[in-house]
């Protein structure tokens, strides 16, 4: 990989990180620790960030993405990496990206507790991560859903996948 690509992706991380920090007294979060993840391993990497039972049911629960990151030769211990949205229907769980679709602030639950809101530009979507009609929006498509699995022994793990803001289609950077 290339010294402009890895800035680039250390340079978004911080922007998700920098925005999940400065809203992250809104929602209770998770942080469970879990293997390293190395920049350039190919295939789906698998987050663990939750127990079943700790989900409630229906209500949308922000969680973080934690893990320890490798990079060349350091390893970054217990790294956030971004964060989720769960919501849990029965044995089922969605996830979708707490990284906003337009410009990366982080979204969070609006007031009426009813949907997803975005600070930054004022901007709303449905708690599927769709841009409800008739409403602000800024963003040139709706959340990011990511990939969830939930083990026979109840541990939920999120699929890590960083997508270009500001774009009308979902294009995998990292
Ligand atoms: S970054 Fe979310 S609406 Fe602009």
């Amino acid at each position: 990989m290339s010294d402009e690509r890895v800035s680039r992706r250390r340079a978004l991380a911080v922007l998700g990180v920098g925005c999940a920090a400065a809203s992250g007294a809104a929602a209770a979060s998770l942080r469970v620790v879990v293997a390293p993840l190395e920049h350039g391993e190919r295939g789906p990497r698998w987050i663990r960030v939750a127990r079943l039972t700790d989900l409630p049911d229906g209500a949308p629960r922000r969680v973080s993405l934690v893990a320890d990151e490798r990079s060349g030769f350091v390893t970054r211990k217990a790294e956030t990496l971004g964060q989720v949205y769960l919501q849990r229907k029965g044995a089922t769980v969605t996830a979708l990206s707490a990284t906003c679709p337009h410009l990366g602030c982080t979204v969070e639950i609006a007031a009426d507790g009813g949907q997803f809101f975005c600070p930054c530009h004022s901007s709303f979507f449905a708690f599927d991560g769709s841009i409800p009609p008739g409403k602000p929006n800024k963003a040139r498509r709706g959340m990011d859903p990511l990939g969830v699995r939930v083990s026979p022994s109840g541990d939920v793990e999120v699929e890590f996948v960083r997508y270009q803001v500001g774009k009308a289609t979902r294009e995998a950077i990292g």
